[in-house]
């Protein structure tokens, strides 16, 4: 019997009209275009402006214009799994949130959380449910509302985070070598204090302190996490390419998380591969946590081929940090 594997066979994004540049973040901090560019590859990233609206309203978009895209009834969907950093709410999950306002009342739903390697846990999360062959429809969605954590008085943050949203259809696939293969997932708790929004945990809950020392923003040692962020990202996506033997010259395309184009360059440099097969966006987006991989994709989604070999991969606060490689299942239709 063919094994059945999750194939993704729909992607779709959402980002905000506001475009918040590196000219505007000048007036802001003491902060310069040259800086950000040569430091981190970023000229814009998108915004939520919208009063009373958090991750779930752009989750939702993205994945409304998935099904509206795939042809799929709201009500076929089994499953959405929500990645999120910035949840709408402690409780309830964002994805309860989003499976409402599209409308997909048969579903189950539930967030979650892995920082910037959400995605890829989520999406390698996915993939079991539909393995068993009892689920047919899946959702992933990562939404991230970055600017609600960001702290517009730091230099060192604000210049890389932005808002947007993407959101995969998942299915089983018995076409042989299509779909998820494997992936390479990570954790180590013992990076918490490089990456972290300190407080509004159960940890330490919202306080006239904790408001006062601004701990509700997000918290980051930028050169501590840069140097995890090259070693591990780089080896992850080398040992997912020798366990499933493949060489530089069998990938098509690196779709790494968008968090600093010279991490993205290190990565791409030790799995031997030319730019010109790196999925690159984030001088428009910066690091949308969640959405970065989804994002990629749907950027790129025109120029993807059936048979395409991707390897996925990412790494966020925790740490967390994995890889994925994935055989393209359809040939790409332009981005709407
Ligand atoms: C944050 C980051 C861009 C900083 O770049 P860097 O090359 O490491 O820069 P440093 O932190 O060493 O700072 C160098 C100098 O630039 C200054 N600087 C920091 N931010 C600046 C900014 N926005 N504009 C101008 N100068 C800035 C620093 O104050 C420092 O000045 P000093 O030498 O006088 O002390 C980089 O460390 C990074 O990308 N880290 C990983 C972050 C990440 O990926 N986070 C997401 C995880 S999912």
């Amino acid at each position: 019997m063919t094994a059945i594997k999750a194939a993704i066979t729909g992607v779709h994004g959402y980002v905000p009209d506001y475009v918040l540049t590196n000219a505007e973040l000048e007036t802001m901090v003491d902060t310069n275009d040259e800086w950000i560019t040569t430091r981190t590859g970023i000229k814009e990233r998108r915004i939520l402006k919208g009063e009373n609206q958090g991750s779930s309203h752009m989750g939702a978009k993205a994945v409304e214009g998935l099904l509206k895209k795939t042809n799929t009834n709201p009500l076929d969907v089994e499953l959405i799994i929500c990645c999120t950093t910035t949840p709408d709410f402690v409780f309830p999950a964002t994805a309860n949130l989003i499976s409402d306002m599209v409308g997909a009342k048969n579903a189950f739903s539930y967030d979650v959380q892995a920082a910037c390697s959400g995605f890829l846990f989520s999406m390698s999360t996915a993939a079991q449910f539909i393995e068993t062959g009892r689920y047919k429809k899946v959702i992933v969605v990562g939404a991230d509302k970055m600017s609600s954590i960001v702290d517009y008085q730091d230099r060192t943050t604000c210049i890389i985070f932005g808002d947007g949203a993407g959101a995969v259809l998942l299915e089983p696939t018995t076409e042989q070598g299509y779909g998820l293969q494997d992936f390479v997932l990570k954790s180590d708790g013992s990076g918490v204090q490089y990456l972290v929004q300190k407080s509004g945990g159960s940890r330490r809950p919202p306080s006239i302190e904790t408001v006062t020392n601004r701990e509700h923003f997000i918290h980051q040692e930028g050169a501590a996490v840069f140097k995890f962020a090259v070693t591990n990202m780089a080896d992850v996506a080398a040992e997912v390419m020798e366990r499933n033997h493949l060489t530089a010259d069998d990938i098509s395309w690196l779709c790494p998380h968008q968090a600093n184009l010279r991490i993205i360059s290190a990565t791409s440099q030790r799995m031997g591969i030319g730019e010109e097969k790196v999925m690159i966006n984030i001088h428009k987006y910066g690091n949308t946590t969640d959405a970065t991989l989804p994002l990629a994709l749907w950027d790129y989604e025109s120029k993807l081929k059936k048979g395409d070999n991707i390897i996925f991969a990412a790494f966020g606060g925790g740490f967390t940090w994995g890889a994925a490689y994935m055989k393209w299942a359809y040939d790409g239709k332009p981005s709407v």
